[in-house]
This record gives structure tokens, sequence and C-alpha cells, in this order.
């Protein structure tokens, strides 16, 4: 009983069904669900009930994409675990997927040892992590079959940003056979660095420094180019691929043209791609660096291709790609140079809210909204049902969402560590109320209860869409 709480009386939204149910959670997992004011319901007690009515009841939020603490650019993502999972909890999300690091020259397992510390007994919620490889050899090769047996079955690559992170077709091509192999999941960058470095060399020299030549040199052509040259490496190596931060119409039609050949090839879109454009970036007196992200914003024409990819399924995914640097001493560092911008955008506590408004505006259903940002991450990632769902068994992630609250974002009162709001000013319908983690209320009608150390390393299976 005392580990016992009951929420009644809400709308119970899943991927699957919207049920008006009354929710048992019991030892950090659902016990149970039942019709509201139903005979089994109404014999149910708890030490704690939560009235839910006029409200949703929601898995809590699952984002596969974010980046606390990266070193990138000279400098750091400003959100620590700490205060970046504190901030997914506002948010409604209740497990985040990062990125540990390998550096250039270095073995997969130093750098995912040295995120594990990083998180550990730091993070408010749940977490997993992917592998990014830098440096693609046969010694990281190898381990990649060690990590996957870990839980750590995804691995990022990146046909971007030479000299940093950046692998050659050859180095993608083998990582790829391997997770033929190793059940892993081989996540892109796709775009095309090497073309891009030449443009950004002829803008530069030609006096073109301000934040939106970001834009201009990171050209669609060179993200649909390196979308479908990933796509047919993956073919090649009889491979899954994962896109990640789709940001261009014509990236998303390579996707769509290889799902219809039926190739398991899967796609993801962010926040920032759904709801700004270049008109963000060319804001003046160097505002346009705020929203200097890779891939970049594109014009908003772009957008309706994104919502209909979400609808159609040619997009499965929308993560956040979180990967904060404040506008004063970070942001800053490319005065003069668009490409020292460090590339990342805030926006782990925004996605819920961001995909509700959605949802209100039409562009998705409300059972969409949840299986683009909670149970399609958590398959495609190897963590379902135990996140993504409401469902006997799963883990006690819940939000209580207020469908008719009205909030405007702003850095006055986001809880990010970073010093500006990339929508700032902008009007949400709907607000995250309440939010349990394991079953602890962590979100306690817009007080946080939670505590740093509470959410857990959580291994990961294999994506559940390949078996
Ligand atoms: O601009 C971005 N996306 N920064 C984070 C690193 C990445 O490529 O995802
Ligand atoms: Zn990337
Ligand atoms: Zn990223």
């Amino acid at each position: 009983m005392s580990n016992r709480t009951l929420i009644r009386g809400g709308l119970v939204v899943t991927a699957a069904d919207e049920m008006h149910a009354d929710v048992l959670v019991e030892d950090g997992r659902i016990a149970a669900l039942a019709a509201h004011n139903s005979p089994v319901s109404q014999t149910w007690t708890a030490a704690r009930t939560i009235d839910a009515t006029n409200k949703y009841v929601l898995p809590g939020g699952v984002d596969a994409h974010t980046h606390m603490e990266l070193p990138f650019g000279g400098t750091s993502a400003s959100d620590t675990f700490e205060t970046g999972t504190r901030a997914a909890a506002w948010g409604g999300t209740t497990t985040i997927i990062d990125f540990a690091v390998q550096s250039v020259g270095r073995a997969l397992r130093e750098g995912l040892d040295a995120w594990y510390a990083k998180a550990d007994g730091n993070c408010a919620i749940d977490y997993g992590f992917h592998m990014i490889l830098s440096d693609v050899n046969e010694q990281s090769l190898k381990e990649m079959d060690l990590l996957v047996e870990e839980g750590i079955t995804s691995f990022k690559l990146f046909m971007a940003y030479p000299g940093v992170f950046y692998s050659d077709d050859g180095q993608i091509l083998r990582a790829m056979q391997r997770s033929a192999v190793n059940g892993g999941l081989i996540m892109m960058h796709a775009e095309n660095g090497i073309a891009i470095d030449v443009l950004v060399e002829q803008a530069l020299a030609e006096g073109r420094t301000d934040p939106r030549y970001h834009g201009e040199v990171r050209k669609v052509l060179l993200e649909a180019e390196a979308t479908h040259r990933a796509i047919q490496l993956a073919r090649v190596a009889g491979a899954p691929l994962y896109v990640v931060h789709v940001s261009a119409e014509e990236a998303v039609a390579e996707l769509a043209t290889a799902r219809d050949k039926g190739l398991p090839v899967f796609g993801e879109t962010c926040p920032q791609y759904l709801f700004l454009s270049t008109d963000n970036l060319a804001e003046p007196d160097f505002e346009g660096a705020k929203y200097v992200c890779s891939t970049p914003l594109r014009p908003r024409e772009h957008q309706a291709a994104l919502w209909r990819g979400l609808r159609t399924n040619d997009l499965q995914v929308v993560s956040t790609d979180h990967c904060p640097f404040c506008f004063t001493g970070q942001k800053e560092l490319g005065r003069g140079d668009f490409s020292k911008i460090p590339n990342g955008l805030p926006g782990v506590e925004h996605r819920m809210d961001l995909l509700h408004q959605a949802v209100v505006d039409g562009h998705i259903s409300r059972r969409r909204w949840i299986e683009i940002a909670c149970a399609t991450p958590a398959r495609m990632f190897g963590l379902y049902p135990k996140k993504g769902t409401i469902a006997p068994g799963a883990d006690a992630d819940i939000v209580i969402y207020d469908p008719h609250a009205e909030q405007t974002l702003s850095v006055r009162t986001h809880h990010m560590n970073v010093d500006y709001s990339a929508y700032e000013g902008r009007r949400i319908t709907g607000q995250v109320e309440t939010v349990l983690s394991r079953g602890d209320v962590v979100i306690d009608g817009r007080t946080f209860t939670g505590r740093a150390g509470h959410g857990v390393y959580t291994p990961r299976s294999t994506c559940q869409y390949l078996n």
C-alpha cells in the first residue's frame, strides 16, 4: 500500500489506444489499468491518489538524441547530466539516450566509461547511451560487438565534420557490415562534410561570415546526397539504417523511396526543423547564431514535407538533438566566422509540448504524438515495453498532462542551463503537470520533487523493428 499510487479519471493515451482509465502503480511499475470507476478500480487503494480528471495520462517521453556535456567546437554543451535531465523531467521526458563519444585513436571502452562516469549519480530520469564512432578501425569494429552485448546497441557515424567525427565511405561500410552481424543500429549524420568544407572556405574568403551562411553552405542537396549514399551503403552491407536529424524535403524523399522498396531504413526529425527556419538563422546582430545546428534549419517550405513524413511514417521519431550552448561566451565564439559557432540547439524540455501544439494545430493525431515521442523511440532503441507505453509491467514513467493549460516558452521560465530560448515567446496550449519516474513523483503539480541520482543507466536490447 505505501508503495502504491493511483491515478484516477484521466484519458490514458498510448500509441495504440485512448481510454478513460484508472492506473495503479506499485513498486515502480504499472500494476494494472481498468476502466474509470469500474468495479475493479474502485477496490484499489493506494498511499497516494492523483486526480487526473480532464487531464491526459501519457507514457513518459523518450528522447533518443541528446548531448549533455558534449565537448564540441572548442567548448562543451552547457547542460550537465544533472541540469539537462532535470529540465527533461519538467518537460515530461523520463528517458534520454545520450551519445558517448570515442576520441580519435582511443578505444570505444574508454569513451563509454567516461560517459558512464559523467552521468552516474547525476540524472533525475533514466538514461541509456549510443556510441559515437569517431575512429572506425579493426579494434573499434571488434569492440562494437561487446558494446551491443552490454546494452549499447546503436552507433552514430558522421558523414560530416572532417577531422572531428568524420568517417569515410569505407569506414562507414565496414561499420555497417559489422552491425549487420552484431545487431547494432547505425545512426547516420547525413551531410557531405567534405563538400561543405569547400563551401565554408569559399564563403569565408568572400567575407560571408554571418550565421545565416551556415545554412547556405550546408546545402539541401548535400544532405540529400549523403542520405542517398548512406542508404546505398547500408543496402550493400545488408544493414538497417537510422538517419538522424532529417531537415530537408529531399532527404525525406530519399527515405521514402528506400522504405517503399521495403528497406529497413528509418528517419528522425527534431522540433527545430518543424517549428524554426532559415528566417531565424538570418536574425540580425548575430542573434542567428542561436539557431546554428547541423543539419541546419531550412526554409520554412520544408516543414510541410517533414510533417507529411511524420504522418505517413516515412519519418518515425522526433528527438531533440538537445545540444545547448549559451549565446554569451559560447555561440559568440563564432562572431566574424560562422564556422566557429558551436553547433547545437537547446530543446530537451520542450519536445512534448511542441508536439502537443502540433496536435492542437492538426499536424498529427494525439496517438501519433505518443507514437513518435514515446513508443517508437523506445522500440527503435530496444527499450519497449519497459519504456514508451502504459501497460501492466511497464516502468511507471507517467506524465499527467493538462491539455488546456496555456504557457509561453521563455528563457525566464525554462529549466535548461542555457541563456536563451530558441522558442522565446512561443505560445503553447498544454503543459506537463505531474511526472512519475519509475513510480516516484519527480514533478508534482509543477514543482520539482526529484533528485539527481534517481535516474539509472538502462541497458537496451537491439532495435525492435528488425525481429
Ligand atoms: O548541431 C548539432 N546537431 N549538434 C550536435 C551534434 C550532432 O551532429 O548531432
Ligand atoms: Zn549529427
Ligand atoms: Zn546530435
